[in-house]
C-alpha cells in the first residue's frame, strides 16, 4: 500500500526535453499506489514514445485529442470529471500559455478545463523563455487559480547547455509535491518540531559512541507533518538521507547539541514528536587526542546525559509532546511508564527486536500509547505509521491558534 492508494492522477507530458523524466515521475507515481493516466501532447510525444508510459502506468496513453480511453469522444469530461490530480510535468511555455488563457485545443488543455480538482504545474523551459514578460505575466495569472500550484522550475544546468532557471523540479520532488496535494490540512497554522537519527557522543577525535538509527522514522514524521501543512522544523543526528522536502533541516550531532536545538525551537512550537534516539550515556571526559591502545582495557567515565522529553515537562505550557519507545520486550508496559514520568501526550511503542519494526528498515509495528488506553498498527511503511501517528496527533491538539 502507498500514500496514493487509488488515486487517480492525470499525468500531462508537453513537449520540453525533460519529458523523459516525467517516466521516472509516472514510475514513482504508480509504485505509491497511484492510478496513472498519462496525456501528452503532440509534441510530448515527439520526444518520448507513448509506450515508454504505457509500460509503466499499465494504461494506454492519450496523444494530442486524445481518444484512446474513451471512443466516444468524452475523455475530456471524464477525466476531469474523475481526476484526483493533475500534474503537468514538463509544462511548457507553450502549454502554460494555454492553460492562462483557457484554451481547449488538445485533450491535456480541455482535460484542465473541465476539471475541479488540484493542478500541479512543473514549468521546464529555457531561461530566457521563462522569464520572458510573457511567460511571467501567465505565471501570475495561474498563481491566482487557488487550485493551481507552480512547482519550480529549479536553477542548473539546461538541455541547451545555458544555467538558469528553467530546470523541470527532480521527479521525487513532484512526487512529494503530489503527495502533499492530496493529503489533509489537518496541521495547517501549526508548528511542529520532529527530531531524528542517532546521536554521537566523542570519546576521542576519531571515536565516538552512536546506535543503529536510520533516521527513517523521524524523517516521515517531518515530511508527513509538512505534507499536512504544518510549519516544520527537523532536527536530525547524523543520517544518509536525503533533507524532506518543505521541511527546514538543522544537523546535530551529540545529544548536548540535540538538546540545546530543541530547547531553542521547542518553546515556539504546538507539538513536538522525539523520534531521535538520544544517547542516554555520554563519556565525562572525551580525549583530547586519539587514543593509544595499550595492553590493558579501556575504561570509560560515564555520564547521563540530559533527558530531553522529561526536561521540557518541566517547563511552563510545554508543547504536545511525543515520544517513541525503543524496545526488545514489552513495548506497551515500558511506553506506559515512559507516558507517565515524562508527561507526555502519547508514547509510540516498537518492539527494535523484530526484524520489519525500529531500527534501519523501512517498515514498523507499533502501538500508540495514551493515557486512553493502547492501539496497535499492523505492519505499515513508515511513511503510513507517520500519517497514522498525525492523524491521532491532530485530535489531540488545543483548538487555539498556533503560538507565534
Ligand atoms: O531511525 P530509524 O532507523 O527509522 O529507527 C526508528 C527508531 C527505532 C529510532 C524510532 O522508532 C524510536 O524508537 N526512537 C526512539 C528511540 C529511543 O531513544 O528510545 P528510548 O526508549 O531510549 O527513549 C524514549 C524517548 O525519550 C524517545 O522519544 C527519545 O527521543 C527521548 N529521549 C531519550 C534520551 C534522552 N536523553 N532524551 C530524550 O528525550
Amino acid at each position: 500500500m502507498g500514500l496514493l492508494d487509488g488515486k487517480l492522477i492525470v499525468l500531462g507530458v508537453s513537449g520540453g526535453i525533460a519529458a523523459y523524466r516525467a517516466c521516472e515521475l509516472a514510475r514513482l507515481l504508480g509504485k505509491d499506489g497511484a492510478r496513472v493516466q498519462v496525456v501528452m501532447t503532440e509534441a510530448g510525444a515527439e520526444l518520448v514514445g507513448p509506450l515508454s508510459f504505457q509500460a509503466l502506468t499499465g494504461r494506454p496513453v492519450e496523444v494530442g485529442r486524445g481518444g484512446v480511453t474513451a471512443a466516444a469522444g468524452m475523455a475530456h469530461i471524464d477525466l476531469g470529471r474523475d481526476a484526483d490530480l493533475i500534474l503537468v510535468a514538463p509544462a511548457t511555455a507553450n502549454t502554460l500559455a494555454k492553460i492562462a488563457a483557457g484554451m481547449a485545443d488538445n485533450l491535456l488543455t480541455s482535460t484542465i478545463l473541465a476539471s475541479t480538482c488540484p493542478i500541479l504545474l512543473a514549468p521546464a523551459m529555457n531561461t530566457r523563455m521563462w522569464q520572458n514578460r510573457l511567460t511571467q505575466a501567465n505565471v501570475s495569472l495561474l498563481a491566482q487559480v487557488e487550485r493551481m500550484v507552480m512547482v519550480g522550475p529549479a536553477e542548473g544546468e539546461l538541455a541547451c547547455g545555458e544555467q538558469g532557471p528553467g530546470r523541470m523540479e527532480e521527479p521525487t520532488v513532484l512526487w512529494q509535491a503530489a503527495r502533499a496535494c492530496l493529503s489533509p490540512k489537518d496541521l495547517a497554522g501549526r508548528r511542529v518540531v520532529v527530531t531524528a537519527g542517532p546521536t554521537r557522543e566523542r570519546l576521542d577525535p576519531v571515536r565516538f559512541l552512536s546506535n543503529r538509527s536510520s533516521g527513517k522514522m523521524g524523517y516521515a514524521l517531518a515530511a508527513a507533518a509538512a505534507r499536512r501543512g504544518a510549519d516544520v522544523k527537523l532536527i536530525s543526528g547524523p543520517t544518509a538521507l536525503d533533507f524532506p522536502w518543505a521541511v527546514r533541516t538543522e544537523l546535530v550531532e551529540s545529544a548536548a547539541q540535540m538538546a540545546r536545538a530543541v530547547g531553542r525551537d521547542a518553546a515556539k512550537c504546538d507539538l513536538l514528536l522525539m523520534a531521535a534516539a538520544v544517547a542516554d550515556y555520554t563519556p565525562r571526559k572525551p580525549a583530547k587526542q586519539k587514543i593509544k591502545k595499550g595492553d590493558g582495557g579501556l575504561g570509560v567515565d560515564w555520564k547521563r546525559t540530559q533527558d530531553i522529553l522529561a526536561a521540557l515537562g518541566r517547563k511552563k505550557n510545554p508543547a504536545l509532546r511525543v515520544g517513541f519507545a525503543a524496545e526488545t520486550g514489552h513495548p506497551v508496559e515500558a511506553a506506559g511508564k515512559k507516558l507517565r514520568a515524562k508527561k507526555l501526550a502519547m508514547v509510540v511503542a516498537n518492539d527494535v527486536s523484530l526484524p520489519d519494526a525500529g531500527f534501519g528498515v523501512d517498515t514498523n509495528r507499533v502501538h500508540l500509547v495514551t493515557k486512553d488506553g493502547s492501539e496497535e498498527l499492523p505492519l505499515l511503511s513508515k511513511d503510513e505509521v507517520a500519517d497514522l501517528i498525525l492523524s491521532r496527533v491532530a485530535k489531540m491538539l488545543p483548538a487555539r491558534r498556533a503560538r507565534r
